[in-house]
C-alpha cells in the first residue's frame, strides 16, 4: 500500500504522514528533507542554491545521514530547498530513491507513506491513497512560527509568513512537478481542524478508500 500526501508548507502533512505510518506500521519518507539536505549542502559549501550545476552535484552526492539533521529545519534552508527543487536535474537525481522507497519500503514494511509536493502527481502517480493537505496562509504561518519558536529559534511572525508566501509561489509556479493536488487526491482543508481530527479522517480514508 502506497500512501501519498502532498500540500503546501506547514499544512500539517508531515505530522499526519508520521502518525499514519506509525498507526498502520508503514515506513515513512519525508521527501522535503531530501530537498532541504541538498539546499543545506549547497549553503554549507558557500554555493548558490539556484545554480543548476552546483545543486545537481549536491543532489547526486547526497549524504543520507543529513536527512535527520536538525539544522535542516530553518527557514533559510527551506528557501534554499525550494530553489534547488525548481531545477529539473535535481528532481531527476532524487526520483529513483523515492520510488524505490515506495516500491520496497525498508524493514519489510507492508506499506509506505511519502509526503511532499509531487508524490501523487509525479513520484507515485499510481499510489493507492492520495491526500492533499492544505490550510489558509494565516493558519499555516502561525503554525510554523509557533513551531520554530518552540524550537528556540528567534524568528518573527511576519518574516516567517513572507518566506512561506515566497516559497509557496515558487513551488506552485515552477515548470517541473509544481505543487498541485493530483486529480484523484482527497483534499483536506485543515484550517479549522486540529491534528487529531485530520488523523481520524485520514485513517478512515486509508482503511476504506473513501470517507463515508
Ligand atoms: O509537514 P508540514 O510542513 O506540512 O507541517 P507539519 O510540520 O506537519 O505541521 C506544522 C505544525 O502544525 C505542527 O506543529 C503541527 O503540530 C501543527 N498542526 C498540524 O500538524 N495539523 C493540524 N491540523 C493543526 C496543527
Ligand atoms: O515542511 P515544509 O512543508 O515547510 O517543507 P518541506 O516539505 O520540508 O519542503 C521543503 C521544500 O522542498 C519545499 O518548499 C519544496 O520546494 C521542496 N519539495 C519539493 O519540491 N518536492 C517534494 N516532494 C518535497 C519538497
Amino acid at each position: 500500500m502506497i500512501v501519498a500526501i502532498d500540500g503546501p508548507a506547514a499544512s500539517g502533512k508531515g505530522t499526519l504522514a508520521r502518525r499514519l505510518a506509525r498507526h498502520f506500521g508503514f515506513a515513512y519518507l519525508d521527501t522535503g528533507s531530501l530537498y532541504r539536505a541538498v539546499g543545506f549542502a549547497v549553503l554549507q559549501a558557500g554555493g548558490d542554491p539556484a545554480d543548476e550545476a552546483t545543486a545537481e552535484v549536491a543532489a547526486r552526492s547526497l549524504d543520507p545521514a543529513l536527512l535527520d539533521d536538525g539544522r535542516l529545519r530553518t527557514d533559510d534552508v527551506a528557501q534554499a530547498a525550494s530553489k534547488v527543487a525548481a531545477i529539473p536535474a535535481v528532481r531527476a537525481a532524487l526520483l529513483d530513491f523515492q520510488r524505490r522507497f515506495a516500491a520496497a519500503p525498508p524493514d519489510g514494511a507492508k506499506g509506505a507513506v511519502l509526503d511532499g509536493r509531487d508524490i501523487g502527481t509525479v513520484v507515485c502517480p499510481d499510489a493507492d491513497r492520495k491526500m492533499f493537505v492544505t490550510a489558509s496562509i494565516d493558519v499555516r504561518a502561525k503554525r510554523r512560527f509557533k513551531e520554530l519558536r518552540e524550537k528556540g529559534l528567534d524568528v518573527i511572525e511576519s518574516a516567517v509568513r513572507q518566506d512561506m508566501v515566497n516559497r509557496d509561489a515558487r513551488d506552485a509556479g515552477r515548470s517541473v512537478a509544481p505543487l498541485a493536488p493530483a486529480e484523484d487526491a482527497l483534499v483536506f482543508d485543515t484550517s479549522d481542524l486540529d491534528a487529531e481530527q485530520v488523523f481520524a479522517l485520514a485513517v478512515r480514508y486509508v482503511t476504506d478508500g473513501r470517507l463515508g
